[in-house]
């Protein structure tokens, strides 16, 4: 099935930043030079776009590939209605926006031989699919390698490994993924999804809406938080199979399927910027305070998803990476509050610093517009009565995606047997300490 991918190199280049154009080939001589579409593309590959944006958006946007590849992705039979699983997509209209605070335990072990499209669980999101607005939480629970082809037309698929590598097979070429590590498949973009470890678990954020970027650093100057150089493009890699390969596309809402008679992983060569991407989260450079107080958690934004409102992201994507913690007369652990925004937080390793415990590794959290949420009672009183000297914040690993709209279960995600009961208790516990002096 790897046919001539495992022959080529699985090292990494490196992203110099977005909206940069990038190429790589498998075999000498396969990208055109000068021109994009030849009268006769080299090697007797084809030629063949692929746009993750509008054709007029601003160069500064656009994002395209070309892809010179054995077969043009014309070349398919007719899809057919697949089964979803438990794959939900926006309008989210199973349940009603829920106002409480929400949190789960992993998922389940799978049935032996679920492969991640099939452990694949959707949590809840917002907006529409077809109206290329709002956001998906997904999480996944594999223990199979996939034989078969996955593309998303609905979105971008951000993986957040927990547990578990993995290797991903794409249109580009090869990535290799661990815990601690992003990966991104663009719309659109052909992958297969390989298993490193027995087992795999992780968070999938599904992006209806514009391309996450790097945000911009403003007075932060120009460096810091996630730097472009890090993100790693991956070598040209091709599989010339043939034979009956299953290619499963999720469009709008729905998965379908079709049985080609050959790989779609055959792209010899490409160059452009919609391209699949991965990150190492330990790399990502935290800014916080040297004096007192702390800035808002928006300060450790990795990637973020624009909307038409400037500074209003359809979708964030936010590490909370180890760091120092400095701050004098200031409570350390994030703050009590509410917010417009909606978060859905997980934990890739560790333990969270604003919770003592009940986050675990492969939970989550979902704390929806204006819903109160901070420290548990534990981490209060810890924090409030700590001594103030430098600490380092090292023993873990959280993440949030946080999004503009209210996020909208899934009729599974209300009834699973992984969803905390009373997780309200974690702030049931806080004391009142007021103490008038008259
Ligand atoms: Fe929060």
């Amino acid at each position: 099935m790897s046919g001539d991918a495992r022959k080529t190199a699985e090292g990494l280049s490196y992203l110099s930043g977005f909206g940069n154009e990038h190429s790589s080939e498998a075999v000498p001589g396969a990208l055109p030079e000068g021109r994009n579409s030849p009268q006769r593309a080299p090697l007797g590959l084809y030629a063949e776009q692929l746009s993750g944006t509008a054709f007029t958006e601003p160069r500064a946007l656009n994002r395209r590939s070309w892809l010179y590849r054995i077969r043009p992705s014309a070349a398919h039979p007719a899809f057919s209605r697949a089964d979803n699983g438990l794959v939900r997509s926006a309008p989210f209209t199973e349940t009603v926006p829920d106002p409480n605070r929400l949190r789960w335990n992993p998922l389940p072990e799978p049935a032996p031989g679920t492969d991640f499209l099939a452990g694949l669980w959707t949590l809840g999101g917002n907006g529409d699919a077809t109206q290329r607005t709002g956001m998906a939480v997904h999480v996944y629970h594999a223990n199979a390698s996939m034989h078969r082809v996955f593309s998303d037309a609905d979105g971008e698929l951000l993986i957040v490994p927990e547990r578990g590598g993995l290797l991903l097979r794409t249109e580009f070429g090869l990535l290799h993924v661990e815990p601690a590590e992003v990966a991104l498949i663009p719309r659109g973009v052909r992958f297969r999804v390989e298993l490193l470890d027995d087992s795999a678990r992780g968070y999938v954020c599904e992006n209806y809406g514009a391309p996450f970027r790097l945000p911009d650093l403003g007075p932060i100057g120009a460096n810091g938080l996630a730097n472009a150089r890090d993100f790693r493009a991956p070598v040209a890699a091709y599989e010339d199979v043939q034979g009956p390969v299953e290619v499963v596309n999720k469009f709008c809402g729905n998965l379908w399927s079709a049985m080609y008679d050959h790989s779609p992983l055959d792209v010899v060569a490409w160059h452009g910027n919609h391209v699949p991407y991965v990150y190492d989260l330990r790399r990502f450079n935290v800014i916080g305070t040297i004096s007192y107080d702390h800035p808002d958690p928006s300060i450790f934004t990795v990637l973020t998803s624009p909307s038409d409102t400037p500074g209003l992201a359809g979708v964030d994507f936010v590490v909370f990476a180890p760091r120092w913690l400095v701050g004098e007369d200031t409570f350390r652990p994030p703050y009590f509050h509410r917010n417009v925004m909606s978060e859905y937080m997980g934990l890739v390793e560790g333990a969270y610093d604003a919770k003592a415990e009940g986050f675990v590794p492969g939970g989550g959290s979902l704390h929806n517009m204006m819903s109160a949420h901070g420290p548990d009672r534990d981490t209060f009183d810890r924090a409030s009565a700590a001594e103030l000297a430098p600490r380092k914040i090292d023993d873990g690993l959280a993440f949030m995606f946080e999004t503009r709209w209210p996020v909208t279960l899934t009729a599974h995600a209300t009834r699973a047997d992984h969803l905390q009961r009373g997780y309200d208790e974690v702030w049931q516990a806080l004391e009142r300490h007021f103490r008038p002096l008259h």
